[in-house]
């Protein structure tokens, strides 16, 4: 099946699908995005990250493209049109297209984008298995972290660091070397007491929804999490690490930097939390 993508009110092959040279998103970075994962054929919190897209849009002062029953039809249409079961759909907003010039343009429609693709269960499934080895970075990003914008230039480096090192993930380290998050990931530990440790929401990271709805599930079960900020330090000699994203999932850590974390084997806190939500996402109407 060839792949379509959704670009402002057509579905085109993917090949021919493109913006304009000035499209503000290309231009500015002027624009915001989504990731929803999709299983066994179903969207995982498909509400949340509308919630979080309509939320990205506001910050920045931005127009949303079509209302969100509209925009709910035309996301099942990409996944359909894809034949996506087990993948992801990816939804990008631009402030529109306009002559190059840094304020708001003026009546200007913003664009909206979708494309889809599949994933393999079983390859992450086996990732998770192995568990994954993280690096530290610096945290060079703007100070609003919250927004879900395509202005990604500090997260690609860092990604591209940990790759150079045969890492998964880079998280990144604030000005007091305290965490702040992955690259495009939430980033977790579990203490040597057993707690289970992540930073509170602020400007300093995204309000991930998977992030949001393990918590959900956690709390549900009478689990208990300390929300606060931890060093560089507390990661090297956590009992466990692991992070979590929309195509992560729940994903143990078994090296930091150069320090292995536990026995060098996923953690089995990290393991219970990964069942705990791939039961939530199976689970999904
Ligand atoms: C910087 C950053 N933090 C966290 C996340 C995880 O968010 P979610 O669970 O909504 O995928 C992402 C996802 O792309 C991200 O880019």
């Amino acid at each position: 099946m060839s792949r379509i993508a959704y670009v402002n009110g057509q579905y085109l092959p993917h090949r021919e699908a493109s913006v304009h040279v000035e499209d503000r998103g290309y231009q500015f970075a002027d624009g915001v995005y989504e990731v929803v994962t999709i299983v066994n054929g179903k969207m995982i919190d498909e509400e949340g990250h509308l919630d979080r897209l309509w939320r990205s849009l506001g910050e920045l002062r931005m127009d949303a493209p079509m209302d969100r029953e509209p925009m709910k039809f035309v996301m099942r249409e990409v996944i359909r049109q894809n034949g996506i079961y087990n993948g992801i759909i990816y939804l990008q907003v631009t402030r529109g297209v306009a002559p190059r010039d840094h304020p708001f343009p003026k009546d200007v429609r913003p664009a909206l984008v979708m494309t889809a693709k599949r994933l393999s269960m079983k390859k992450a499934a086996k990732t998770a298995e192995q568990g994954i080895a993280v690096i530290t970075v610096p945290d060079i990003r703007w100070t609003r972290r919250d927004i879900k914008s395509v202005s990604l230039l500090p997260n690609v480096l860092a990604k591209q660091e940990a790759k150079d090192k045969d890492a998964y993930e880079a998280f990144q380290v604030d000005d007091d070397g305290m965490v702040t998050e992955g690259s495009s990931t939430n980033a977790w530990i579990v203490d040597q007491d057993g707690k289970i440790i992540t930073r509170p929401l602020s400007n300093d990271i995204l309000a991930g929804i998977t992030r949001a709805s393990l918590i959900a599930e956690l709390e549900k079960r009478g689990l208990e999490i300390e929300f606060r900020s931890f060093s560089v330090d507390e990661l090297h000699n956590a009992r466990e690490v692991f992070l979590t994203s929309s195509t992560s999932y729940v994903l143990p850590v078994v090296k930091v930097d150069d320090h292995v974390i536990g026995n060098g084997q996923p953690g089995s806190i990290s393991l219970d939390l990964r069942e705990i939500y791939q039961e939530f996402m199976l689970a999904a109407e």
